[in-house]
C-alpha cells in the first residue's frame, strides 16, 4: 500500500516507521523543514529505543520518505493518516487547529478517492467533523471515507507495542474502509476490534482515563499505607494477582505525567461537561495526581525543617524512563516547588536534559553525570526510574545524601543495603 502520514510527532513517526517495516510505501509529511531534512537522513527528533535502526533501514530500502510538500506527499495516495498534535487549550479542551489544517491540506491536494485514518487523539465527534471539512473544501467530486484508529503505544516501548499490541481498534461508518485497514495491519498479527467511529474515539479516552485512575487509586492507598505501617508494594502485588484487577499500572509513586494522561483526562472531563455529565472519578483522579506531585517535598520538609540553601540532586527529569519527553513530567511542578522552598537544585537525566532546559525553572543547574549531581548533595530526589540511576545508587554511593525515592526503585530489603537514609512512597520508613 502507498500511504501518506500527516504529522511526524511521536505517533506519526513511529506509525510510519512500523508501517514501512511491514512492507508499505510510506511518505511522512511535516511542515518543519529542518526536522524533515534530518529525518530523511535517519536522524530521529525523538528518543525511542529501536526507532533509529528501523527508520534507517526503511529509508535505505526506499520504503520510507519524508517531505514538506503536501502536493507531492498527498497526490495519488488512497490511504492518508492524520497524526498531528492535539495539544491542550487553556479551557482544558483539545486544540483542533492542526487537525483542521490537515483536513484542508488533504482536500486541496488529493486527486482520487481516499480513506482517512485518524491516529491523533481527538474528542468524540471529531472524525465526522474531519470528513465534513474535507468534503466542504474539495473542488472535485471525490469519495472520502474516514476511520478512527486510536493508538495505544507507550513512549519508551512504542515499537514493541506496535508489533505486539493487545489490539488494534478500528472505528468506521461501514466495513469497507475497516477491512482495508485490517489488511494493512495484517502482518502485525495483532487482533483487530472493529466498531463504530464514536465508540472508537471513546475507547481511547476511556482507556487512558482508566489507567490514570488505577495509578491515582494505588497512590491514594500508598498514602494510607504510610499511616498504618503497611507496604504498598505488597498491597499492589496482592491485589494484582486477582486477575479481575490485574497487576499493571499499580506502581505507586509521585503520580503520572506525560503528554497523554494529564491532557486526555482533562479533555474527557471537559467533553463530559459539554454534554452535562459529571465524571467524578476522573476529576478525583486528576486531583489526587496533582497532590501526589507534592509528597516528596512534604517528606523532605518533615525531615529537614526547611530546604533553604540545601543542595538537592534531582535525578530523572523525563516523565518516565526510556524517553526524552519532559511534557507533563512531575519534574516540572516538583522543581518549581523546590525553587520556591529555596533549595539549590542540581539536576541529571540520562537523555532528557536538553529538553528539560527549555521547560524547567531557569534556576536549575545541570550536572554532566550522576556523580557530579550527587557530589556534596544534602539530599536526592529520584523522580524517574532510569536503570542508570538505579544502578549508580546501588553500586557506589555518594557522600551520604538522604534519598527520597519517588518511584520505589529499591525493595526495602535492598534499600537497607544502600546504607543511606532512605525514604520512599507508601512503605514503612
Ligand atoms: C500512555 C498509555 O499507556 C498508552 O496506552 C497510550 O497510547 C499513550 O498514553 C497515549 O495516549 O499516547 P505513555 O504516556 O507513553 O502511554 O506512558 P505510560 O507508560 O502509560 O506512563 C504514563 C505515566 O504514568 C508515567 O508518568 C508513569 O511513570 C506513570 N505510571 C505508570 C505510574 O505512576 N504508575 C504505574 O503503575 C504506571
Amino acid at each position: 500500500m502507498d500511504i501518506a502520514v500527516l504529522g511526524t510527532g511521536y505517533v506519526g513517526l513511529v506509525t510510519s516507521v512500523c508501517l514501512s517495516e511491514i512492507g508499505h510505501e510510506v511518505t511522512c509529511i511535516d511542515v518543519d523543514k529542518e526536522k524533515v531534512k534530518k529525518m530523511a537522513l535517519g536522524i530521529s527528533p525523538i528518543y525511542e529505543p529501536g526507532l533509529v535502526e528501523l527508520m534507517t533501514s526503511n529509508i535505505n530500502n526506499g520504503r520510507l520518505h519524508f517531505t514538506v510538500n503536501h502536493k507531492e506527499g498527498l497526490a495519488n495516495k488512497k490511504i492518508i493518516y492524520i497524526a498531528v498534535g492535539t495539544p491542550q487549550k487553556k479551557d482544558r479542551s483539545a486544540d483542533l487547529r492542526f487537525i483542521v489544517q490537515a483536513a484542508k491540506d488533504i482536500a486541496h491536494n488529493i486527486k482520487n478517492d481516499v480513506i482517512i485514518v485518524t491516529k491523533s487523539t481527538v474528542p468524540v465527534g471529531t472524525n465526522m467533523y474531519i470528513k465534513e471539512l474535507i468534503l466542504e473544501n474539495l473542488t472535485t467530486d471525490l469519495k472520502v471515507e474516514i476511520v478512527s484508529n486510536p493508538e495505544f503505544l507507550r513512549e519508551g516501548s512504542a515499537i514493541k507495542d506496535t508489533f505486539y499490541g493487545d489490539q488494534i481498534v478500528i472505528g468506521s461508518e461501514n466495513d469497507g474502509p475497516a477491512s482495508i485497514l485490517e489488511k494493512i495491519y495484517k502482518p502485525f498479527g495483532v487482533p483487530v476490534f472493529k466498531t463504530d467511529i464514536y465508540s472508537a474515539e471513546m475507547i481511547k479516552y476511556a482507556s487512558n482515563a482508566f489507567l490514570a485512575s488505577k495509578i491515582s487509586f494505588i497512590n491514594e492507598m500508598a498514602n494510607m499505607c504510610e499511616k498504618i505501617g503497611a507496604n504498598i508494594d505488597d498491597v499492589a502485588k496482592g491485589m494484582g494477582q486477582d486477575r479481575r484487577i490485574g497487576s499493571h499500572f499499580l506502581r505507586a509513586g509521585i503520580g503520572y505525567g506525560g503528554s497523554c494522561f494529564p491532557k486526555d483526562t482533562q479533555a474527557l472531563v471537559k467533553m463530559a461537561e459539554n454534554v452535562q455529565c459529571d465524571l467524578g472519578i476522573i476529576r478525583s483522579t486528576i486531583e489526587i495526581n496533582e497532590l501526589q506531585h507534592t509528597v516528596l517535598l512534604k517528606k523532605a520538609k518533615e525531615r529537614f525543617g526547611n530546604l533553604v540553601g540545601k543542595r538537592l540532586a534531582l535525578l530523572g527529569l523525563t516523565y518516565k524512563p526510556n524517553t526524552d519527553d519532559i511534557r507533563g513530567a512531575p519534574s516540572i511542578p516538583i522543581s518549581e516547588q523546590l525553587i520556591k522552598e529555596g533549595a539549590n537544585i542540581i539536576a541529571y537525566d540520562p537523555v532528557g536534559m536538553e529538553k528539560a532546559r527549555a521547560i524547567l525553572p531557569k534556576e536549575i543547574q545541570y550536572a554532566g553525570s550522576l556523580e557530579e549531581a550527587l557530589l556534596n548533595a544534602d539530599l536526592a530526589f529520584i523522580l524517574t526510574e532510569w536503570d542508570e540511576i538505579i544502578e549508580y545508587v546501588e553500586n557506589k554511593l555518594m557522600e551520604e545524601p538522604v534519598i527520597f525515592d519517588g518511584r520505589n526503585c529499591f525493595s526495602l530489603e535492598d534499600a537497607k543495603k544502600l546504607n543511606v537514609e532512605y525514604h520512599s512512597i507508601g512503605r514503612p520508613a
